[in-house]
Formats: structure tokens, C-alpha cells, sequence
């Protein structure tokens, strides 16, 4: 979660940068880590930050596989689809993930604990078949891995906040 300090540093950055523009990614991150995903309000304010337009925000932000431009899970899961971790499985990890989690590639589970998303090659070919959560890497999995890996985020304090939150929602404001 981003703190309001890291949004004041941010904020400086982007007043002392002779191209603001070269933080976009940095802001966007910084919107999507307070907010969860960078929704429309995110580009906007964004590219009021950094003295671009909004459409310009919006190119890039598809551009970036770890942006998000819909509400994700607190996990977000990213399989690789690429040629070495499919040549190794990619696509019975996939197909075990959707039916363990109850959702299709690019839905969020009903709790919102898992997002699944495709990415290309994420560099652990050396550990295909990989994923990644929430950008850390896993890998070389087996079934029997996997499994234990969602069962431990699934108990984890992690997602019991998250069952709170959602039962009790509130939304941080950025000091501006
Ligand atoms: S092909 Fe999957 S990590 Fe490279």
C-alpha cells in the first residue's frame, strides 16, 4: 500500500523531473498500489500529475502488463504462456488454477483473493514451468506445488484482511 510519504517523494520527483513524463510509470504504479488497479479517475489524475493527457496515460497503462486498468484480486496470479513454460506445462497449471479457483484467465474469484492473467515470458525460463504472485516468482511447479502454494495464501493473515475489508470497505485518500 502506497503511504503518504512515498506519495509526497513521488510528488516532488515529478515537480524537480525536467520530463515528468519519464515517471508515468512510477505514478501509475503509485495510483494502482493506493487504489488497487488504475481505474479512469487513476489515468486522469495521473495525467494531471504529470501535464499529459489522459490519453496518453491510457497508451501507455496498456502498454504495461502489471498495470491494471480493472479491479484485481489481492493475489494476482500471472502465468507465463510463453514457448519454454508451455513446452513444460503451462497449460495444465493454467487449467488446474482456473478450476482450483472456480474462474476463467482474466477473472478475479468472488472474494477477491485471486486474479488469473496470462503474461509472456517473465526471464525464469530456467524454472518453467513459472508464475508469478503478486510479482513474485514460483517455479519449476508441480500440481501438488501449486496447491500448496494457494492453500497457504488462502489461510494466510494476508487474505483474512482482506475478507475484512470487504466486509467493511474503506478507501485511503491521497494527500494532494
Ligand atoms: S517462457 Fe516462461 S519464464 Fe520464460
Amino acid at each position: 500500500m502506497q503511504t503518504e510519504s512515498q506519495t509526497e517523494s513521488l510528488e516532488k520527483e515529478i515537480q524537480a523531473a525536467e520530463h515528468p513524463r519519464e515517471l508515468a510509470v512510477d505514478v501509475m504504479a503509485a495510483i494502482q498500489a493506493r487504489d488497487g488497479y488504475l481505474s479512469d479517475a487513476g489515468v486522469a489524475e495521473a495525467a494531471g500529475l504529470l501535464g499529459m493527457s489522459p490519453v496518453e496515460i491510457e497508451e501507455l497503462a496498456t502498454f504495461y502488463t502489471f498495470i491494471y486498468r480493472e479491479p484485481v484480486g489481492r493475489y494476482v496470479i500471472h502465468i507465463c504462456d510463453s514457448v519454454v513454460c508451455w513446452m513444460e506445462g503451462a497449460e495444465t497449471i493454467g487449467e488446474h488454477l482456473m478450476k482450483a479457483l472456480g474462474i476463467r484467465m482474466g477473472e478475479t474469484t468472488p472474494d477477491g483473493l485471486f486474479t488469473l492473467l496470462p503474461v509472456c515470458c517473465i526471464g525464469y525460463c530456467d524454472r518453467a514451468p513459472a508464475i508469478l504472485i503478486n510479482k513474485k516468482a514460483y517455479g519449476p511447479l508441480t500440481i501438488g506445488e501449486l496447491d500448496r502454494i494457494i492453500d497457504g495464501l488462502r489461510n494466510s493473515d494476508d487474505a483474512n484482511e482482506a475478507a475484512a475489508e470487504a466486509a467493511n470497505p474503506k478507501k485511503q485518500v491521497l494527500k494532494r
